[in-house]
C-alpha cells in the first residue's frame, strides 16, 4: 500500500514511518512542513538504509494548503492517510492558539476532502476507498478525577490543543457519518520516548537534568499521566489502521499511571542527579489533573502495550545521554526565546520542592 503520512518527521510520526517500512511492504510519503516541532533527521535512520529508504519519499509542505495535498495525493497514488500533523504543545497553545487551529481544524479538513475526492476516483475504478487514521489523544475527554474514560465518553477539552484536537477528530467523525468517508480515530496517552522535542516533561527535564538546570515543575507536582512508550504509540497506530473498524475510535491506553514527581525522581535517579534541581513553579492555567483512558476496546482487537515504564524511561534517559547533538540543536534559536516566555518569571520566583 502506498500511504500519506502527515506530520511523519515529528516524534510518534517517525516512529510509525520507521516502524511501518520494517514490518510492512508499504510505501510512504512523508508530508511534513518542518515546524520548529518536525526534524528532518528524525528520518535519517531510515534514509541511510538501502533497503528502506527506497519506499520512502519526503515532501515538505502545509496539510493546510489543499491544492498540494489534492495534487500530492493523485500524483503519488495514495491508498491511505495517517495524519500525526498537528501542534503539540499544550503551553505553546496557551501562549497563541492560532496555529494550533490552523493545523488541528483546517489541515484536517483539507485532508478529509482529498480523501473523498479519491473515494470517489477508488469507487468509478472498483478498487478499495482510501481509509483516514486521525491521530487524536486522550486530552479530548478533558481532567479525570477518578476511573477511566472509555470511548463513547463524552469530550470535555480544557485546553487550546485539546480542544483544536477534539476538533479535528470530530471533523473525521462526520465526514465518515456524512460521506461514508473510511475513517478511524486512534486517541494515544501521554507519549515519551527518544526523538521527543524538549519542551515536553520528560525530555526536558532529562536535559536539563544533564546540564544541572533547574526543573520547573507545575503546581504541587501531583499531576498524573498515563505513560505510553514511542514504538508502543507507533505500532498501535499501525494495528489499528489495519484492523480498525470504518468509523471506529480507539483509546491507546499504557496503564502506566504516575504522578509528575514520581517521574521526575525516576529521571533524577536514572541520571544520578540530587531532587535539589526540581524548582517548585506557578502552575499551568487550566492545567489537566489527571488523565486516564480504558484501553479494552483495543486489547479486545489484539493489541496490548509491550514497553514498562521503567524500562522505557531508563532507555529514553539513555538515548539523550547519547544522542546530546540532536537536542543541543534544538535548545538553540527559537527555544531560548520560548524558554525565556515560558519559565523566565516561573523560575524567578521559584522554590526548591
Ligand atoms: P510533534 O510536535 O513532535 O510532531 C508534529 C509534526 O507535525 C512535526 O513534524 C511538524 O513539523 C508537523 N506539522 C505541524 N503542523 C503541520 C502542518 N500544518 N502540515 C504538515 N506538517 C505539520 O508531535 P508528536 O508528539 O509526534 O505528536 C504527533 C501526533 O500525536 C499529534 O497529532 C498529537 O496531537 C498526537 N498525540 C501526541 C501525544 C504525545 O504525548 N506526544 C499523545 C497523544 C497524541
Ligand atoms: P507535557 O509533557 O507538556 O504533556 P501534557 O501537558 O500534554 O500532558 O506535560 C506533562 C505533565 O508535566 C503535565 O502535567 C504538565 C507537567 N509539566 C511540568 O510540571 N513542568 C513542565 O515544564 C512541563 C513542560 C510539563
Amino acid at each position: 500500500m502506498r500511504l500519506l503520512v502527515a506530520g511523519g518527521a515529528g516524534f510518534i510520526g517517525s516512529a510509525f514511518v520507521r516502524r511501518r517500512l520494517v514490518a510492512t511492504a508499504d510505501s510512504i510519503v512523508v508530508l511534513d512542513k518542518l515546524t520548529y516541532a518536525g526534524n528532518r533527521e528524525n528520518l535519517a535512520e531510515v534514509e541511510r538504509d538501502t533497503r528502506l529508504a527506497p519506499r520512502l519519499r519526503f515532501v515538505k509542505g502545509d496539510i493546510a494548503d489543499a491544492v498540494l495535498v489534492r495534487s500530492l495525493m493523485a500524483d503519488e497514488a495514495i491508498e491511505g492517510v495517517v495524519n500525526f500533523a498537528a501542534e503539540s504543545h499544550v503551553d505553546r497553545s496557551i501562549l497563541d492558539a492560532e496555529a494550533f487551529l490552523r493545523t488541528g481544524v483546517i489541515g484536517v479538513h483539507v485532508l478529509l476532502e482529498a480523501v473523498r475526492e479519491r473515494a470517489g476516483e477508488a469507487l468509478a475504478a472498483a478498487r478499495p476507498a482510501p481509509r483516514l487514521l486521525q491521530v487524536s489523544t486522550d486530552e479530548v475527554y478533558g481532567s479525570l478525577a477518578s476511573g477511566a474514560s472509555r470511548e463513547t465518553d463524552p469530550l470535555a477539552p480544557r485546553s487550546p490543543y485539546s480542544a483544536a484536537k477534539a476538533a479535528g477528530e470530530l471533523l473525521v467523525q462526520a465526514y465518515h457519518a456524512t460521506y461514508g468517508i473510511d475513517t478511524v480515530v486512534t486517541r494515544g496517552a501521554n507519549t515519551y520516548g527518544p526523538r521527543q522535542h524538549p519542551e515536553k516533561l520528560i525530555p526536558l527535564f532529562v536535559t536539563n537534568a544533564i546540564d544541572d538546570q533547574p526543573l520547573p515543575l507545575y503546581g504541587d507536582g501531583l499531576q498524573r499521566r498515563d505513560w505510553l512508550h514511542v514504538d508502543d504509540h507507533a505500532d498501535a497506530v499501525g494495528f489499528v489502521f489495519d484492523r480498525g473498524e470504518g468509523g471506529g475510535i480507539y483509546n491507546v491506553a499504557a496503564d502506566r499511571e504516575r504522578s509528575n514527581r514520581e517521574v521526575t525522581a525516576a529521571i533524577l535517579d536514572r541520571l544520578g542527579k540530587p531532587w535539589s534541581l526540581v524548582r517548585h513553579v506557578e502552575d499551568r492555567p487550566g492545567h489537566d489533573r489527571r488523565y486516564a483512558m480504558d484501553g479494552s476496546t483495543l486489547a479486545r482487537l489484539g493489541w496490548r502495550p509491550t514497553m514498562t515504564f521503567d524500562d522505557g524511561l531508563a532507555r529514553t534517559v539513555d538515548w539523550y545521554l547519547a544522542n546530546e547533538a540532536w537536542w543541543r540543536s534544538l535548545r538553540g534559536g527559537e527555544w531560548a526565546e520560548y524558554y525565556a516566555r515560558q519559565y523566565g518569571r516561573r523560575l524567578a520566583g521559584s522554590h526548591e520542592v
